[in-house]
């Protein structure tokens, strides 16, 4: 950082000021998390100086023979952290990783059934704004509007009618387990890829803490920041054999590798790939189980201290690290409640909440997550304070006592779990 300073005082001061941020706030955004240092020290290397256009051994340009070796063990950890028969570690993220999938397995116009983005799906699952909805032909399931749980008989119903090339099961704010054997069943009777997207819940299927998507899917698509909480990046999995498209040209992992590059990426991030492969270390680690473990813990005993507060939870709780909370009972501004709660020093998402009637912009929920306040240290009698200071605060939004009470202990309860103690600016 002393070089950075020198160089560029305006960048170093707000990069400064970004890191005492993640110091003081509380992260209850499902999404993020904290990465290790050895994951924050592989990203800051020269690494991110190479071209390396193309695989390891088959490169476009010279001098890649240690970010080959990186690149192999990126890999062969991804394989055995997952149980995958295959990985691609270049998706530069989680989006550019479903870009990859999309343009390997389909063509354009080709049907695809999502998960809708106001029950729990993400944008590049077929949202008119992005890419894929401009590009697929995509029809979507919900949930069920009792239960807020996805409903396994309509998604086969609208899949029976669609006729989908490829179905999507994934999670961007659904709390609850993904049940891969079911939409398999689905996908077989239509002839139809399954690609789940474990953006979110990653760390969690590898830690056996949700259920794995292998031998379900063809396809798996993750980002490595959030629960599994490397460096900000995607990664593709697949089944080396192609079940579906028995065309017989190219194995579903070439096709899967072509998707990625040259289809939808020229240079890979090496650096990012470096710090990609620390983190799969660490994923293999008891520490890392036991972490994931108290993820769900904590999202458990959050669910429960909003339910005790009389702040309704989707679904009536979580099996993963999120929740969603329906304000609507408060008459809430979740725009303002999470611009306010961000003051006091508590980071929250807000977020649709199924059958919104709501406008995306300004929604009737609020998303909360435990990866990241895990990773500081916090277990289940922390986190319910934590959240029984959120519950007060949605409470009674405009009483200034109450704001600094709770900015007060969110200050004493961030000092007592630290985070980044040896990075020093
Ligand atoms: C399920 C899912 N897929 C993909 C993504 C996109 O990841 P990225 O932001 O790295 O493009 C997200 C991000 O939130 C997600 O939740």
């Amino acid at each position: 950082m002393k070089n950075l300073k020198k160089t560029d005082s305006k960048i170093y001061g707000l990069v400064k000021k970004e890191i005492e941020r993640q110091k003081n706030v509380f992260t209850l955004i499902p999404s993020e998390n904290y990465a290790s240092s050895a994951v924050l020290a592989a990203m800051g290397t020269p690494l991110s100086n190479k071209y390396s256009e193309g695989y390891p051994d088959k490169r476009y340009y010279g001098g890649n023979e240690f970010v080959d070796q990186i690149e192999k063990i990126a890999i062969d950890r991804a394989k055995k952290i997952f149980g995958a028969e295959h990985a691609n570690v270049q998706p530069h993220s989680g989006s550019q990783a479903n870009a990859a999938v999309f343009l390997a397995l389909l063509k354009p116009g080709d049907k695809i059934l999502g998960f809708d983005l106001i029950s729990g799906g993400h944008l590049t699952h077929g949202s008119p704004v992005n890419f894929s909805g401009k590009t697929y032909n995509f029809r979507h399931y919900g949930v069920d509007a009792k239960t807020e749980m996805i409903d396994y008989d309509e998604v086969e119903k609208i899949a029976l009618e669609f006729e989908p090339k490829l179905i999507i099961a994934s999670t961007t704010s659904y709390s609850r387990k993904l049940d891969f054997e079911k939409f398999s069943n689905i996908a077989k009777k239509v002839n139809a890829y399954l690609m789940a997207d474990v953006a979110h819940i990653a760390g969690l299927v590898i830690a056996g803490e949700h259920p794995h998507p292998f031998p379900w899917c063809d396809v798996v698509t993750s980002t490595t920041h959030k629960t599994l909480r490397g460096p900000r990046g995607g990664l593709i999995f697949c089944k080396e054999k192609d079940e579906v498209n028995l065309d017989g040209k190219l194995t579903l992992a070439q096709k899967i590798d072509k998707g990625v590059f040259p289809g939808t990426q020229g240079g890979p991030l090496d650096h990012v790939i470096a710090a990609k492969a620390v983190c799969f270390l660490e994923a293999q680690s008891k520490n890392f189980k036991n972490y994931q473990k108290q993820i769900v813990k904590n999202a458990k005993a959050m669910a429960e201290e909003f339910e005790e507060q009389g702040i309704r939870v989707v679904s009536g709780g979580t099996d993963n690290h999120m929740i969603v909370l329906d304000l609507t009972l408060f008459g809430a501004d979740s725009k303002k409640i999470q611009e306010e709660l961000d003051k006091l020093g508590i980071s929250v998402n807000r977020n649709a909440i199924p059958n919104d009637p709501k406008p995306p912009f300004n929604p009737s929920g609020i998303r909360l997550g435990t990866p990241a306040i895990t990773t500081r240290g916090l277990k289940e009698k922390e986190t319910k304070i934590l959240a029984g200071l959120v519950a007060k605060f949605i409470k009674a939004p405009a009483n200034p006592k109450i704001k600094l009470e709770i900015k007060s202990q969110v200050q004493k309860l961030a000092k007592k779990f630290p985070i980044y103690k040896e990075i020093k600016i």
